[in-house]
């Protein structure tokens, strides 16, 4: 790729990658790398254009706490230091960090004294998000301190000769108000970025790149429905046209209309070469009697790469898989511990699936974020529906329907999954949720409908907003919203009698109910 970069090195903070993204939604080019890999070697060859130091949880008064390779202060390009990084650059330019008793977590004011270019186009006091112990207590030759805030003193500093910027907040969450201005003067007036990754540019040089590889070969692609393999599939099929098979696999435990929706726009209006196996009974005769979560995952992530690997071979000399992985899956992450991080779920459904069939793989997607995948996927000219769905697993409703599963169960939560979200839809509220889903429990309660007792099983409602589903927040709806689904539903569907709403957040639930 021919774009500016701007790197981003990782201390470990829980937020570096919204640092990627904010950036990247200003049109500049970012890559995440972690600190111990960032060296002399890897900056040459990397040739950033300006580089953002990451917070992370360590302390600069620790001894062997990560610093930044001295070739990042010497390369003669633009630093911001975030946090942990405005604390590392000031230590190893000869200033001075210490750990403080008025730690500020949360909101703050930020009071900006200095006209700095850093701060272009905002006001005297600035709401932002601190969340620091450490703070600088001595700034290194050369800075001057463009803004305080109550317990920091050193909020902001600058050496405008060398453009070293340091923060102590956060500019690349939400909460710091003008936070996106703030990285974005960074990028684009210190930096001088031109703003030249569009979706519209990476597009083509996609198409050019999986050309490239691919050259006359053939791809196979799985899709799910959902919407990384679908932009993955339509953009290969850019690129190489007939020379791509997708193999779409029906496991039964999909939602209303989905399958049929996903044969009529890849076969039908995309004339993709298209397998669509009906594999319902398959599934559903392998889950028979199986409760236990793991055990549905292993048995459906099994089952689906015996069928996808068995159709695949059916399309003669193959030698390419498609995968529609994402930027975040990608990404190194820093490990202090070094300890191995307990299994919450295995969320691995196709896991192993190259290395068995010996596949060179294609994966277009590999730089991207979800956000741009969606932007892509409409520069593609995937509907707007259909760009915009909420993220689905790979285990489908199997893990929405806690205890055994039977094809009735799956019919309820079916059909009352549908009422939820075309409630959702009308309501206009689709686009703020992350999430939303019906899981139908194993428990049947007593009602009454007319004069007649009922005794029918209970549906749990969730729905939740994140920003990558690490965490999530339960969504706020009102009371109507919330009564009007739970009439519909209970009227419209067969087998339920009782509607709840799950208001459990990320941690200490997760999203899904199993
Ligand atoms: P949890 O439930 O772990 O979910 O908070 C986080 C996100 O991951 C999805 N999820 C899965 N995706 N296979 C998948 O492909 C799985 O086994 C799986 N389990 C959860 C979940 O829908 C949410 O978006």
């Amino acid at each position: 790729m021919q774009h500016e970069q701007l790197l981003i090195v990782d201390f470990g903070s829980q937020v570096t990658k919204l640092i990627a993204r904010r950036v990247r939604e200003a049109g500049v080019y970012s890559e995440i790398h972690p600190f111990n890999k960032v060296d002399a070697a890897f900056l040459k060859s990397f040739n950033p254009k300006a580089i953002i130091l990451s917070g992370g949880p360590s302390s600069v008064t620790e001894a062997n706490s990560p610093r930044a390779d001295k070739m990042v202060f010497e390369l003669g390009v633009p630093v911001l230091g975030i946090c942990y990084g405005q604390q590392t650059m000031c230590e190893q330019l000869g200033g001075a960090v210490e750990s403080s008793d008025e730690r500020e977590f949360g909101r703050a004011d930020l009071n900006v004294l200095e006209k700095s270019r850093l701060f272009e186009g905002l006001s005297d006091i600035e709401r932002v998000w601190m969340s620091h112990g450490d703070r600088v207590s001595k700034i290194p030759q050369g800075f001057e301190i463009i803004a305080k805030s109550d317990n920091a003193p050193f909020a902001a500093i600058e050496d405008e000769s060398r453009n070293f910027y340091g923060v102590q907040f956060h500019p690349e969450v939400v909460h710091t108000v003008n936070g996106a201005k703030i990285l974005r003067n960074f990028t684009h007036n210190i930096a001088g970025f031109r703003g030249d990754w569009t979706m519209a540019a990476f597009k083509d040089e996609a198409i050019t790149a999986i050309k490239a590889q691919v050259g006359d070969g053939k791809v196979i692609c799985g899709l799910s429905g959902g919407v990384d393999s679908s932009v993955a599939a339509v953009l290969i099929h850019e690129a190489i046209g007939d020379q791509l098979t997708c193999v779409y696999v029906d496991t039964g435990m999909m939602r209303k209309g989905e399958s049929d929706q996903v044969v009529s726009l890849f076969e039908k209006h995309y004339k993709i070469n298209l397998i669509h196996v009906d594999a319902e009974d398959q599934f559903l005769s392998l889950l028979e009697g199986v409760s236990d979560p793991e055990e549905k995952r292993k048995i459906i992530g099994g089952t689906f790469i015996d069928i996808f690997e068995r159709e695949a071979k059916k399309v003669g000399g193959a030698k390419f898989l498609a995968q529609g992985t994402l930027y975040p899956d990608v990404i190194e992450s820093v490990s202090f511990d070094g300890g191995p991080s307990v299994t919450i779920k295995s969320h691995h459904n196709v896991g192993g699936l190259p290395e068995r069939m010996d596949m060179e793989l294609v994966e277009p997607l590999r730089e991207l974020f979800k956000d741009e995948v969606r932007a892509l996927g409409q520069e593609l000219g995937l509907h707007k529906d259909f760009v915009e769905r909420h993220p689905f697993p790979g285990p489908g409703l199997a893990i929405r329907c806690p205890g055994v599963i039977t094809k009735d169960r799956l019919d309820i939560l079916r059909e009352a999954d549908a009422v939820y979200l075309d409630q959702i839809r009308k309501h206009g509220l689709y686009n703020d949720i992350w999430q939303a889903f019906a899981v139908l429990l194993p428990v049947q309660t007593v009602g009454v409908m007319g004069d007649g007792r009922t005794y029918e099983y209970v549906l749990a409602l969730r729905a939740v907003t994140s920003t990558d589903g690490m965490t999530a927040d339960y969504y706020p709806y009102s009371h109507e919203f919330l009564s009007e689904t739970a009439t519909r539903i209970i009227n419209e569907c067969r087998g339920v009698n009782r509607v709840v709403y799950d208001v459990t957040s990320k941690p200490p639930g997760t999203i899904e109910w199993e």
